[in-house]
């Protein structure tokens, strides 16, 4: 069967692929290093996620005491979810102290506690949390990785957990393979270590996601696709 790609989606992906060959000669730059060195401007450039950011707080169960935040920099996320529930105990980790010391200004009165490191590295615990939830920020990482973290995520769920994933998604396989093979070629062409983390966004597409966390045990379902939104979808540990 031939699927013809939407004519929006073809220029979406030649436009993809201009900027990849425009830079490819740029090297990418250190995670934390990218995130530090944009903190001024960097809530106004993800004001543009607004609408996804109030959705996602909407998704929380009621009732949820202990959340866990894996990325959750100046914690965009949180703020909306803190508006509805202002008593919710909060961890946050995150790999940029920049990040989460600005979160820590915004919030000095909440039940926060700041971790700063690599959330694959974390020890996240068993049976601990009500949620987990992770905005923008697993885009970055190789599918296996991502396996891996959604199995501990799972473990570390009280039963009827859920766990809640606000990302990008790549809008066909083409993108999906286009952007690791990028990634996967600028990390060699440049010599990074393997141990070391890289801004580059190497998205999933949503059925990718959803079969990743379906096989680390959750029973997961995309809540939202839309344009100019964030994917948003609910992973529930069931009993
Ligand atoms: C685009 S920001 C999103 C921050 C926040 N969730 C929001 O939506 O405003 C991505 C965040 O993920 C963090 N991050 C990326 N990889 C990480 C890792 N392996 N461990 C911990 N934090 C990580 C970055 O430092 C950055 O603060």
């Amino acid at each position: 069967m031939v699927i013809l790609m939407s004519e929006q989606m073809e220029n979406y992906m030649e436009d993809l692929r201009k900027w990849l060959a425009e830079t490819a000669d740029l090297e990418p730059e250190e995670m934390a290093d990218f995130f530090s060195n944009r903190l001024s401007g960097y809530e106004q450039h993800m004001a543009v996620w607004e609408q996804s950011y109030q959705r996602f707080a909407g998704l929380l169960p009621k009732g949820c005491r202990n959340v866990l935040d894996l990325g959750c920099g100046t914690g965009l996320e949180l703020d909306r979810i803190w508006q509805k529930y202002p008593d919710l105990c909060v961890t946050g980790v995150d790999l940029c102290p920049e990040m989460l010391k600005e979160l820590e200004k915004k919030h000095p009165e909440k039940q926060l506690t700041t971790v700063c490191t690599d959330y694959f590295q974390y020890d996240l615990g068993c049976n601990r949390w009500d949620a987990v939830i992770s905005f923008e920020s697993l885009h970055h990482f190789l599918p296996d990785a991502k396996g891996e973290l959604y199995q501990k995520i799972h473990a570390s769920l009280k039963e009827g957990g859920v766990f809640l994933l606000g990302d990008y998604t790549a809008c066909c396989e083409e993108e999906e393979t286009l952007l690791r093979s990028e990634y996967q070629k600028r990390r060699k062409r440049f010599g990074i270590p393997e141990n070391q983390f890289i801004h580059f966004d190497i998205p999933l597409t949503l059925e990718h996601e959803l079969a990743l966390l379906r096989k680390a045990g959750f029973r997961a379902e995309k809540v939202l696709d839309a344009p100019n939104e964030a994917t948003l979808i609910t992973a529930e540990k069931v009993k």
